[in-house]
């Protein structure tokens, strides 16, 4: 299975995309992740990236493109999260992908409104050791900010402040919309409610790719 994961920052990709690609047996890809991955390393790109990201503006075409194709030659199936965000990206991935002979299946869109978003987005806390991702009102961890898994003290993204998280909402209607639009044209989108609780969009989002299996 080879999917997108659609959605404005905040809405739920990440924590649906590990779910989904737990169940489905498929590789998560999030281009957020790696790049985060990259700054926390201080490698060239890490170094390229942090003060794009700090911004809430979107890092350039030309490096997302060559990282995501290096991922895909490596991979069969997978889940790509994050990426393509704008129309540039998605001309790219519809030709890497075509070259490859491995065509995208479906692009999950996971809606939210802007003032969800914000505040889903300033509750969130994430592991600087594991990863993984909570959220003070819906996602808890057992201990007081801290990461249930590695024990961590759990932190808050550079980018998760409200002034940034408004640009990157900005920036995802400008850019990222259109791209959603190009897949519409193409029948492949599957539109998902995210306003609902976690366990409900996992259910709903399993029950549609079940039928693709
Ligand atoms: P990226 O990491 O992709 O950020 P994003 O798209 O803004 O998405 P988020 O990670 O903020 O949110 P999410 O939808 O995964 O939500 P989550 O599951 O965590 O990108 C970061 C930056 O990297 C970009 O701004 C850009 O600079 C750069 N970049 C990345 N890709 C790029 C590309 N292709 N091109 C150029 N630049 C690129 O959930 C959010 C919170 O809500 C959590 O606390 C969670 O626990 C909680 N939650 C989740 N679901 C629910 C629910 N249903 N109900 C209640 N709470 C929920
Ligand atoms: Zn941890």
């Amino acid at each position: 299975m080879r999917l997108l994961f659609f959605g404005p920052p905040g809405a739920g990709k990440g924590t649906q995309a590990k779910k989904v690609a737990k169940e489905f047996d498929v590789v998560h890809i999030s281009t957020g992740d790696i790049l985060r991955d990259a700054v926390s390393k201080g490698t060239e790109l890490g170094k390229k990236a942090k003060a794009i990201m700090d911004r809430g503006e979107l890092v350039s075409d030309e490096i997302m493109n060559s990282l995501v194709k290096e991922k895909l030659e490596e991979l069969d199936s997978f889940i790509l999260d994050g990426y393509p965000r704008t129309l540039d990206q998605a001309k790219f991935l519809d030709q890497a992908t075509k070259e490859l002979k491995k065509e995208i299946d479906a692009a999950v869109l996971i809606d939210v409104s802007e003032e969800e978003i914000v505040k889903r987005i300033s509750n969130r806390r994430v592991c600087p050791n594991c990863g993984k991702v909570y959220n003070l009102i819906t996602l808890k961890p057992k201990e007081d900010e801290k990461c249930d898994v590695c024990g961590t003290k759990l932190i808050q993204r550079d980018d998760d402040k409200e002034d940034v998280v408004r640009e990157r909402y900005k920036v995802y209607k400008k850019n990222t919309e259109p791209v959603i639009e190009y897949y519409r044209k193409n029948n492949k989108i599957i539109t998902i409610d995210g306003a609902q609780d976690v366990e409900d969009v996992t259910k709903e989002l399993f029950n549609i790719l079940r039928s693709f299996n």
